[in-house]
């Protein structure tokens, strides 16, 4: 038995999940979408941030997104973002398959997280994933543009969004140029906390 396809995003009241250069990455506009997560347990544990932390319902809807992870896909340009931020020990602990045009050797960090370079495109991504997550499910890690090649291909099963209270005005837009006469909907849950509103859909092609 195979897993499903998800994605998991932070995303901003008018639609963004990123500030519009990767110059801006860590500034106010980021910490801001991302204010909700910062203070989880387990996010703080799991990314080497220090001890302690909140432990409601944000912090376990962190652990169950990573507990149901069994391998990642993500684009180029949110490996290069992480690849500075992330501590020595990258916080996936499961192979991650990178879709680039660049050629590199996997890369192997300690605490079980692999990245995996996959130069053929995003279904053989996809399929490498699948192999490495076994029953376990699939997570399109981002960014924008790969979320999206993957919502149009019809890859997605299930997606969730924290919408955080904040405007971004301009960004990277989550569903820019999604094919909206192919892609539907079905809400599945909508939980709000008091610093996120947690909204997750089902994927069904029209
Ligand atoms: N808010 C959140 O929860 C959240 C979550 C994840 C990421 N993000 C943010 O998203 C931003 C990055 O998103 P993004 O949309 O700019 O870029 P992205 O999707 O991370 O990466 C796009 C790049 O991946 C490579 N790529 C994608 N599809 C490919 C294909 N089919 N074949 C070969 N290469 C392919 C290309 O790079 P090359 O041609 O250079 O190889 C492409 O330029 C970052 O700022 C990150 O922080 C936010």
């Amino acid at each position: 038995m195979t897993g499903k396809v998800f994605f998991s995003v932070s995303m901003s009241l008018d639609g963004f999940i990123a500030p519009g250069s990767l110059g801006e990455l860590m500034g106010r506009q980021w910490m801001e979408l991302q204010r909700w997560i910062f203070p989880q347990r387990f996010f703080r544990e799991n990314l080497k941030l220090g001890e302690g932390g909140e432990e409601g319902r944000d912090n376990d809807i962190v652990r169950e997104t990573f507990e149901r992870t069994g391998a990642s896909v993500m684009g180029r340009r949110m490996f290069d973002a992480g690849e500075q931020m992330w501590p020595e020990e990258a916080p996936f602990h499961t192979p991650v398959f990178v879709v680039t045009h660049e050629k590199r050797d996997p890369w192997e960090r300690p605490g079980g997280t692999v990245f995996h370079f996959v130069n053929d495109g995003i279904e053989t991504a996809l399929d490498q994933a699948r192999q490495a997550a076994g029953d376990r499910d699939v997570r399109i890690a981002g960014g924008g543009a790969t979320i999206l090649e993957y919502v149009n291909a019809g890859l997605v099963d299930e997606f969730s969004i924290a919408l955080s209270p904040v405007l971004f005005g301009s960004g990277i837009r989550l569903f820019e140029g999604v094919d909206a006469g192919r892609v539907a909907l079905t809400q599945v849950r909508a939980e709000p906390t008091q610093r996120a509103t947690h909204l997750t859909y089902a994927v069904r092609e029209r």
